[in-house]
């Protein structure tokens, strides 16, 4: 054997003149398949139980799915069991058929349809391998041994079908040539066309041929030209519904599906986050959301992903990644000052604008649409830029800083983030500058105060301003006027050791916690020795309060040692 990457025979596309395919766009979505509860349930470790199924089966109804199957019933008693208890139990909608999986043999074909007794709408799937390399490697067979494995499937199970339909069960029929995308194009029209006039399809009774991809082993673009060609050549297309059945074996999935669709496919079988033999099915929550995001009803909810993610871990006791498509934990963060600052712009103009588009950057998808949080889409750790410590204020806490603060604070919150080395959360951002700011009380404390105001007949007006303040343990009385409070303080406290500040800005507003409503204050102070600027800031249920404490908590931090 060849060493290493040259023992690998690689795929050999199919040629196809005018492909039309690369201009088509998604409009519509397909219709859906579910097969968590068969390919899924058959590569989980410990397979569901019969409680686990119904409620994952119950779960995907929810979702809206319409065409679920349920198992392989002709495999084991317990799959039978499953089947038995969702049709004799009453737990299928009226509009939801269930698909029920069988290889094209007959014993198992005869199993299967014990099973169905009593159901409304069914699809009977059977299946049989096709590619080149099963027939040489695994069957020994030539195509036409194939090809009759198919059609003698097909012929009882269209006999047997004949009863149930006449006592008005809805049965429909499915054929995967399993492994299509190794088989030749040109013997999978055969073998198919062939199952389609052995079950006697025709334009009002469609049979699905379901075209899997049971091992990707191409590009997406690569398999696309196949199904192209495919449907082209098949010359019953018309009594056909095109499946595909993507495995994500080259973690292209996503893509086989969409370009599958784009070439003429229209229904695709997934799974909830891509559960599946070896590297999974197709995930149907990234299928469906990316139409969702192209402006396109994807016709299944996720609304709740949360909900559905919980489900899914515990029935199937498999984690879904946190860098998941919509539902990983991680998708609605942003760890990089600049994304995180684009985010925060992106909201502001949403909001500003009143468009009624999403256009925020690094968010392609709202999180509310996945009922997931907005809140927690910033998270602060030392890569965090300015933006994002203001912005957790602002959306967690009320506190809308002072654009012109942001990298004061930034840099409070940065100097912590890279004393723990990791990142922290909201209630750790509000507590720094709690103590940052709020609590900056010493070496000035105001103890007392009184103001006095009045209007001239101008309509100018004086204020007069008396206080007790406190200066580590000496205690003393100001007094001073201005045309507000602000200024009366401001000039009241200059004379006492403090005539070098200048007052550079000012920014106030309510903030609400519950039915309590405070003023907060922001107040720029520069100092003229050495023309440093220092922002303080003060809270009071007093509105002309606020601003005084902003203003001695600039000053107290203009004190404080440089650590
Ligand atoms: O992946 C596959 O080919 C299958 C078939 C049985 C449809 O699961
Ligand atoms: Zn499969």
């Amino acid at each position: 054997m060849k060493p290493g990457y040259q023992k690998y025979i690689p795929f050999q596309p199919q040629k196809i003149i005018g492909r039309t395919w690369p201009d088509h766009v998604i409009t519509k979505a397909p219709i859906w398949c579910s097969v968590d509860l068969r390919d899924g349930n058959q590569a989980l470790i410990d397979p569901m139980n019969l409680e686990e199924k119904l409620e994952y089966f119950h779960t995907l109804v929810d979702i809206g799915v319409k065409e679920i199957e349920i198992g392989f019933p002709s495999a084991s008693e317990t799959e039978y069991e499953i089947c038995r208890e969702l049709i004799e139990g009453g737990h299928i909608p009226e509009d939801v058929t269930i698909q029920v999986l069988v290889q094209a043999r007959e014993h198992l074909i005869k199993k299967t349809f014990e099973a169905i007794r009593g159901a409304k709408n069914v699809i009977l799937h059977f299946y049989n391998s096709t590619s080149t390399l099963q027939r040489k490697v695994v069957f020994h067979m030539e195509t036409d041994g194939i090809t009759k494995i198919a059609t003698d499937a097909a012929d009882l199970i269209y006999e047997m079908s004949q009863p149930l339909i006449a006592e008005g069960m809805n049965l429909r029929f499915e054929y995967s040539p399993e492994s299509f995308m190794g088989t030749e194009m040109d013997y999978a029209v055969e073998i198919c066309q062939a199952v389609l006039e052995h079950l006697h399809a025709t334009p009002e009774q469609k049979v699905i041929l379901n075209l899997p991809t049971t091992v990707e082993n191409c590009m997406p673009n690569q398999f696309a030209d196949m199904l192209e060609y495919f449907c082209k050549k098949l010359p019953s297309r018309d009594c056909a519904i095109i499946s595909l059945h993507p495995h994500n074996d080259r973690g292209c999935g996503v893509a086989t599906a969409e370009m599958g669709l784009l070439a003429g496919a229209d229904r695709v079988e997934a799974t909830l986050f891509g559960n599946g033999e070896r590297t999974g099915n197709v995930d149907i929550v990234t299928l469906a959301m990316n139409m969702w995001t192209q402006g396109i009803n994807p016709e299944l909810d996720f609304s709740h992903i949360n909900d559905i993610r919980e489900m899914y871990e515990r029935c199937t006791k498999m984690p879904v990644g946190d860098r998941q498509p919509y539902a990983g934990k991680l998708v609605f963060t942003a760890f990089s000052g600049s994304h995180q600052d684009a985010i925060n712009k992106g909201s502001q103009y949403m909001k500003q604008s009143g468009t009624e588009y999403w256009e925020i950057p690094y968010l392609p998808i709202d999180p509310a649409d996945v009922g997931r949080e907005y809140e927690p889409i910033i998270r602060i750790n030392s890569q965090s830029g300015k933006g994002g410590a203001a912005y957790i204020m602002e959306h967690n806490f009320g506190y809308d800083l002072p654009k012109s603060m942001h990298p004061e604070f930034g840099a409070v919150v940065q100097k912590e983030t890279d004393a723990v080395g990791k990142e922290i959360d909201p209630a750790r951002i509000l507590e720094l500058f709690q103590q940052e700011y709020i609590e900056a009380k010493t070496p000035y404390q105001l103890i007392k105060h009184f103001f006095d105001e009045s209007t001239d007949q101008n309509g100018h007006s004086h204020v007069t301003f008396r206080g007790t303040l406190r200066h580590t343990d000496t205690v003393f009385e100001v007094a001073g006027e201005g045309n507000g409070p602000i200024d009366a303080f401001f000039n009241a406290i200059k004379d006492e050791k403090m005539s070098h500040f200048t007052f550079l800005d000012y920014k106030s507003h309510a903030i609400t916690d519950g039915s309590d409503s405070q003023g907060v204050a922001y107040i720029l102070l520069q100092d003229q020795r050495d023309g440093k600027k220092y922002w303080g800031v003060g809270l009071s249920h007093n509105i002309n309060l606020a601003p005084l404490r902003a203003i001695l908590s600039a000053i107290n931090r203009s004190k404080r040692k440089p650590s």
